[in-house]
C-alpha cells in the first residue's frame, strides 16, 4: 500500500504478508508511517495504492465494522459511566444477540482478562493496568479476530508496561487471534512479536523474527534502533570466505564477519555494546581495541563502560554483573574487544553515518 498526505508519502509500497494466529509488532520511530499503516488495515483510512485481503478476500470497499478487525488506538476510552461488565458487554448487546449468550461471552471474557473479581467496578476505580485490560476485553468481545493495536501500552508506567507484555501475548495466543500490533518501543516487539517488522520512512526496511532482526540487521539503521552499536568508519582492504579486514582511523586492522562492502571501499562497522567486552589483558582471537575509560554508568544489571580508542573514537561497552565482573574507573587503561563474527559491515551510506543513526 502507499498513502501520501499532500508532499509527505506516509507509507510508500509497504506489501507484507500475515499468518493466521501470528502476532506481528511492526517497529518503527515517531512518523514511520505506523498508525497510517493500521487504520488503513482497519478501513479507517483508504490507501491511495495497494489492496487489503483478509481471508484471501480483498476488503478495500468494506467498512471498518465488516472487516474482522478491531482496532484499539493509543489512548483507549472507556464508558466512564459503565462498569467494567457493561463496557465489555457493549459490544455483543448491541449485536442483539440473546441474553443468555451474552452474559456468558461477557463472563467469560472477563475471566481471560482477569478482572472477574472487578465487574461491577468503574473504570475511574481501577489501575492503568486493569483499565487496559478492560479495554482488550471490550475489543476481543467485538468478535472480531484481528486485532489491530496501536501503541497499546504506550500510556502505562514503565513498570506495567513490561508486565503486561507477556499478558497481552498469551491473551491473543489463547484466543488464537493474529495481532498487528504497532510500537515505537524496541525492547517490546523483540519481547513480544513472532516477527518483527521494521518500518522508516514508510517503507518496511527489514522483517524477521526478533532474533534474526537484532542479531543479523540489515542496515545501519536497523542496527542501531533495534539494540543499539557503536559505528565505526572504515575501509574495506580485503576478504576472503572467512571474513573480511577494515581498517579504522589510526590505521587499526579490524576482522569482521564475510561482507558484501568490496575492498578499497569505505564502510561502516556495527558491533553490539553487549558484545564488547572490558579488560586489561587481550583476548585471544578477538578484536582488540587499546584505549581509556571515559565513563562508567551502573544501570542495575549491568555497568557501561564509555571508552576513548587511541584513535580518539568512542564506543561503549555493556558488561553484566555477573561474579566474574570487574570494576574499572575513569582514566584506566582497558583494552576493549569484540569477535569478528559479531562485527557487521555496511557499505558507506550516500548520506553520512549520521544520518542513518539520527533518524532515530
Ligand atoms: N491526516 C494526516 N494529514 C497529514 N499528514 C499526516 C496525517 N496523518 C499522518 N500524517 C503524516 O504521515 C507520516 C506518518 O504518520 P503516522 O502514520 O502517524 O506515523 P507513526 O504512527 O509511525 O508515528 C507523518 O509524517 C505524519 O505527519
Ligand atoms: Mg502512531
Amino acid at each position: 500500500m502507499t498513502k501520501r498526505f499532500g508532499e509527505i508519502t506516509a507509507l510508500d509500497g509497504v506489501n507484507l504478508s500475515i499468518e493466521d494466529g501470528e502476532y506481528v509488532c511492526v517497529l518503527g520511530p515517531t512518523g514511520a508511517g505506523k498508525t497510517t499503516f493500521l487504520r488503513i488495515v482497519a478501513g479507517l483510512l483508504e490507501p491511495d495504492e495497494g489492496e487489503i485481503y483478509i481471508d484471501g478476500k480483498c476488503v478495500n470497499n468494506l467498512p471498518p465494522e465488516a472487516r474482522d478487525t478491531v482496532y484499539m488506538f493509543q489512548q483507549y476510552a472507556l464508558f466512564p459511566h459503565m462498569t467494567v461488565w457493561q463496557n465489555v458487554s457493549y459490544g455483543p448487546e448491541i449485536k442483539d444477540w440473546n441474553r443468555e449468550k451474552v452474559e456468558q461471552l461477557t463472563a467469560e471474557i472477563l475471566e481471560m482478562v482477569r478482572l472477574a473479581e472487578r465487574r461491577d467496578a468503574y473504570p475511574h476505580e481501577l489501575s492503568g493496568g486493569m483499565q487496559q485490560r478492560v479495554a482488550l476485553g471490550r475489543g476481543i468481545a467485538s468478535g472480531a479476530r484481528i486485532l489491530l493495536l496501536d501503541e497499546p501500552l504506550g500510556a502505562l508506567d514503565a513498570r506495567l508496561r513490561v508486565g503486561l507484555r507477556t499478558q497481552l501475548r498469551q491473551l491473543v495466543k489463547d484466543q488464537g487471534l493474529t495481532a498487528i500490533h504497532v510500537t515505537h518501543d524496541q525492547e517490546e516487539a523483540l519481547m513480544i512479536a513472532d516477527r518483527v517488522v521494521v518500518l522508516r520512512n514508510g517503507r518496511i526496511e527489514q522483517t524477521g523474527t526478533p532474533h534474526e532482526v537484532y542479531s543479523r540487521p540489515n542496515s545501519i539503521f536497523v542496527a542501531s534502533f533495534v539494540g543499539g552499536a557503536n559505528f565505526v568508519e572504515g575501509t574495506i582492504i580485503g576478504s576472503s570466505d572467512a571474513g573480511s579486514v577494515m581498517e579504522v582511523l589510526g590505521g587499526l586492522q579490524i576482522k569482521v564477519a564475510v561482507s558484501d562492502v568490496g575492498a578499497g571501499e569505505k564502510a561502516v562497522l556495527a558491533f553490539r555494546r553487549e558484545d564488547t567486552w572490558v579488560g586489561e589483558e587481550e583476548v585471544a582471537g578477538s578484536n582488540n581495541l587499546p584505549g581509556v575509560i571515559v565513563s562508567a554508568t551502573f544501570i542495575g544489571d549491568s555497568m557501561e563502560y564509555e571508552i576513548r580508542l587511541e584513535n580518539g573514537v568512542s564506543i561503549v561497552s555493556k558488561i553484566l554483573m555477573s561474579d566474574a565482573f570487574k570494576a574499572y574507573t575513569e582514566g584506566q587503561r582497558v583494552v576493549a574487544s569484540f569477535p569478528p563474527e559479531k562485527g557487521h559491515v555496511f557499505p558507506y551510506p550516500v548520506m553520512g553515518l549520521l544520518k542513518e543513526v539520527e533518524a532515530i
